[in-house]
């Protein structure tokens, strides 16, 4: 008959319309909203149950089951798709809500290189003995490497500095052998007397061992006076790495040693103790008088004294580290422990 068909066609609506709303649900608040559109206070269902009452007896009893049916359907239904919901991983059903039990992201905090750290601290010791710190070039020119500082093309010493020269050949430029151009470009500007140290970064054509490495750091020193003599450089050294060390034991050696911008030139050795073992650290020694007449000092009126110090090297024995490549491997185990 089709007042009873119609009304429970009815059903067969809401169901397809729940049961549709269910499947495409894409979260768990979705699912709730569809539990509350049809059985909630104010749902579909829920209204047509409270209907019941009003109407005659012989259609509420077929209409108050059909509905009872569904009801008893959809409400399994939205259990199953809640438990299925609950499995899936958070994201997915978490859109409209943000749980803020969940542990924040540990933002990780940087540090300074080994290197820095030994830079700075050297660069404040010499700093409280007057020196100023100066920086220059990594690329330089064959003149401030080589000619002014006393080493002319075709000169043995040449040898002493594996060079790594720049393309175009022509244009004699290279990657700086050693910190030592910073003495020249120092005194062209600057008149004496002075106290400087700069430190930076040197590059030199070699195969990498545990000690050597194609890029290292110098800290080159220079002091310039009318009286500056050897055991200023003795006295400075010893300071510098007594407190570097924070070892009053330290002593250090002299050996000679040829470099053809200094007179004499020397090789620095330094020992934690009496019982320890000698090490290299520096190369030094008294400004060449050829040196002062290339930046137009004359040689009868100043004398002065300069080292090269090897920065990885004391880095190394700061930090008890064996391989210098370490150094700039960019290994985030070894750079983390600093
Ligand atoms: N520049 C030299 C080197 O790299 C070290 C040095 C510096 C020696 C200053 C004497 C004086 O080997």
């Amino acid at each position: 008959m089709p007042e009873k068909q119609q009304p429970l066609a009815i059903f067969q609506s809401l169901r397809k319309d729940a049961f549709d709303a269910l499947e495409e649900a894409p979260d768990f608040a979705s699912i709730c909203r569809v539990e509350a559109d049809y059985l909630g206070k104010n749902g579909r269902l829920t209204h047509i149950l409270k209907s019941l009452k009003e109407m005659p007896e012989q259609e509420r009893k077929i209409m108050g089951s059909a509905a009872n049916v569904l009801k008893k359907e959809l409400e399994e239904k939205i259990k199953l798709k809640k438990a299925e919901m609950r499995k899936q991983p958070f994201v997915q059903h978490a859109n409209n809500f943000v749980d803020i039990t969940i542990p924040g992201k540990k933002i990780s905090r940087g540090h300074l290189h080994p290197i820095t750290r030994v830079l700075r601290e050297v660069a404040e010791i010499f700093e409280s003995m007057g020196f100023e710190i100066v920086e220059g070039p990594e690329v330089e020119t064959e003149y401030y490497n080589f000619d002014a500082l006393n080493i002319p093309k075709n000169h043995p010493a040449r040898d002493m500095w594996d060079t790594l020269w720049l393309k175009p050949l022509e244009n004699r430029m290279l990657l700086r052998a050693h910190t030592s151009p910073m003495e020249i470009r120092y005194m062209e500007k600057n008149n004496p007397p002075l106290r400087i140290i700069a430190p930076g970064r040197c590059f030199r054509y070699e195969a990498t061992d545990a000690t050597h490495e194609f890029q290292f750091y110098q800290v080159e020193g220079l002091m310039v006076g009318e009286k500056i003599n050897f055991s200023h450089l003795k006295g400075v050294l010893e300071v510098f790495l007594k407190r570097l060390f924070k070892n009053q034991e330290i002593e250090i050696r002299f050996i000679p040693a040829y470099y053809p911008f200094v007179e004499p030139g020397i090789q620095v050795d330094f020992r934690m103790n009496k019982k320890g073992k000698w090490l290299e650290i520096a190369g030094a020694g008294m400004t060449h008088p050829q040196v002062f007449k290339n930046v137009k000092l004359n040689p009868k009126s100043w004398q002065g004294f300069a080292f090269g110090i090897g920065l990885d090297r004391i880095a190394m024995l700061k930090y008890k580290i064996d391989d210098i490549r370490l150094f700039h491997s960019g290994d985030l185990r070894f750079i983390k422990q600093f």
